[in-house]
């Protein structure tokens, strides 16, 4: 599981411990990972941009574990230059953390899923902004979700009768770290356009992962989910 440090990293890790699987953390935020010490837990500071480096820390996941049920893809961020004035180096980190590193990760996954029992899952956390564009979302950080969400389809298709799923996951505004990146007139104006009137919480975003980890959803594949309380419905 990536970005295990943060806001929905934590709680997605919490649901999945709850649910029996031992999770492995990857996040660059060592101190966070260290604050999440648990049984049931490992934590490995990781930086997603570096591709060696996820080689590397999923070589050490075989060694340690001997395979891979799941993988979940949520590291992410939302770097908020708008069109047309984003720094080229901006748009390559944006797509580096919130793609790159997620194929690599699959890249990585699949290998160690081969041969294990059962249906396996990615479940990759996308994000409601790529599809709704009157929210504040910049494109270049719409289209590192909607370059996932592609991802997300081509290997449902490419493994299903390996019986590996892969699904998205793309929530609206859930209430995490993340909301700093935020002015406040921003963030309260998002906030009100929620049909519930407030933000969705971490955890229930991790319930609809972990459901998609139980054997309820291994008859999932190529979906994408959006999780908006119906925001978009017309
Ligand atoms: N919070 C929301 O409203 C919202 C809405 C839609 C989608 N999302 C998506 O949810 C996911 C989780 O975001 P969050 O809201 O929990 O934010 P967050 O900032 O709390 O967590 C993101 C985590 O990713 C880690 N990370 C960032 N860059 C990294 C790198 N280079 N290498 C390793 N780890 C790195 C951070 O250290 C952090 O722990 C993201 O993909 C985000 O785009 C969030």
């Amino acid at each position: 599981m990536t970005g295990a440090a943060g806001g929905l990293g934590r709680a997605i890790s919490a649901q999945l411990m709850a649910d029996g699987l031992h999770v492995v953390g990857l996040d660059i935020n060592a101190p966070g990972l260290a604050s999440m010490a648990a049984d049931g837990f490992t934590g490995r500071v990781v930086d997603l941009t570096d591709a060696s480096a996820i080689a590397e820390v999923f070589a050490q996941i075989a060694k340690d574990h001997g395979g891979l049920d799941a993988l979940v893809n949520n590291a992410g961020t939302c770097f908020m230059s708008d069109f047309p004035n984003i720094p080229a180096s901006e748009l390559d980190r944006q797509m580096s953390i919130n793609f790159s590193g997620a194929f690599h990760c699959c890249q990585a996954a699949i290998p160690l899923m081969e041969g294990r029992a059962g249906v396996r899952k990615i479940v990759n956390i996308s994000s409601n902004g790529a599809y709704n564009f009157d929210v504040f979302d910049p494109p270049h950080y719409r289209a590192s979700k909607a370059a996932l969400d592609t991802l997300t389809k081509d290997l449902a298709r490419r493994y299903a009768r390996d019986k590996i799923a892969v699904n998205s996951i793309a929530p609206a505004m859930t209430e995490t770290p993340l909301f700093k990146v935020l002015t406040e007139d921003v963030l309260a104006r998002a906030i009100a356009a929620m049909p519930h009137g407030h933000a969705m919480q971490p955890s229930e975003i991790a319930a609809w992962v972990g459901f998609l980890i139980s054997p309820a959803g291994d008859i999932s594949s190529g979906n994408v989910i959006i999780l908006n309380q119906g925001r978009d419905v017309r």
